[in-house]
């Protein structure tokens, strides 16, 4: 299965992108992960990528579809993956397809994960993420075991203003995929509200997986 994952910031396309992709046995490939690991690596791209990101805004397309035409390239991605973050404007997702028809593959869905913005705020101002795991918490809705952890610590993009921002640039630059996805047919769309299972149930029916 090629799936991707369209939704506002904190839909929570990244909780669900690790379970889905663990239940279909295909790769999670997170731009914005890969973007983070990056920057803290001080790599030349994370140097390229850091400036956008803590502005809230997409980073520039050739460096972003460079990025991603190479991580698909890769062995494991050939038979399946699903994408989270990716693509984020139309012309993302032409490049995706013109990457996809190269290795005369298709992509099968587009999931639409869709939340208010209050719900999204809430989210993101809860979001906290393990140092040494990566594992993504939320204060309320999946408190860590010792919410003061100095392993703990809250994105540089999670500050209000620019979660302000980003449902900005998810309105004019990304929402626009929703009518591409739609009139290739490929687009389904769920509620991100409730509980991360039933989230879960949700798209994995949407999508014709078995639960
Ligand atoms: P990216 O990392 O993709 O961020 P985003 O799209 O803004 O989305 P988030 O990761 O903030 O939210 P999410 O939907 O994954 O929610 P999560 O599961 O964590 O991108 C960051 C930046 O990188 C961009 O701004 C841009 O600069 C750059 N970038 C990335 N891709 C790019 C591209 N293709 N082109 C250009 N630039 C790009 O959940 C959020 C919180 O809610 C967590 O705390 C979680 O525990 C909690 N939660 C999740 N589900 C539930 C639930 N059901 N109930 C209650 N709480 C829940
Ligand atoms: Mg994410």
């Amino acid at each position: 299965m090629r799936l991707v994952l369209v939704g506002p910031p904190g839909a929570g396309k990244g909780t669900q992108a690790e379970i889905i992709a663990e239940r279909l046995g295909i790769p999670k490939i997170s731009t914005g992960d890969i973007f983070r690991a990056n920057v803290s690596g001080g790599t030349p791209l994370g140097l390229k990528a850091k400036e956008y990101m803590d502005a809230g805004e997409l980073v520039p397309d050739e460096v972003t579809n460079d990025m991603v035409a190479d991580r698909l390239a890769q062995d494991d991605a050939k038979d399946g993956f699903l994408l989270d973050g990716y693509p984020r404007n139309t012309e993302q997702a032409k490049v995706l397809d013109r990457i996809l028809d190269e290795a005369d593959a298709t992509l099968d869905v587009a999931l639409e994960l869709t939340a208010s913005d209050d719900e999204v705020v809430r989210r993101l101002s809860g979001r906290r993420v393990s140092k040494s795991t990566g594992k993504v918490y939320h204060l309320e809705f999946d408190p860590p075991a010792d919410p003061d952890s100095p392993d703990l610590y809250q994105r540089s993009d999670d500050k209000p203003e620019t979660v302000k921002h980003r449902l900005e640039v998810y309105a004019e630059q990304t929402a626009p995929l929703i009518g591409f996805y739609e009139a290739q047919g490929k687009l389904k769309r769920i509620d991100a509200l409730g509980e991360v299972a039933e989230v879960t149930e949700r798209a994995l029916a949407a999508i014709g997986a078995p639960a």
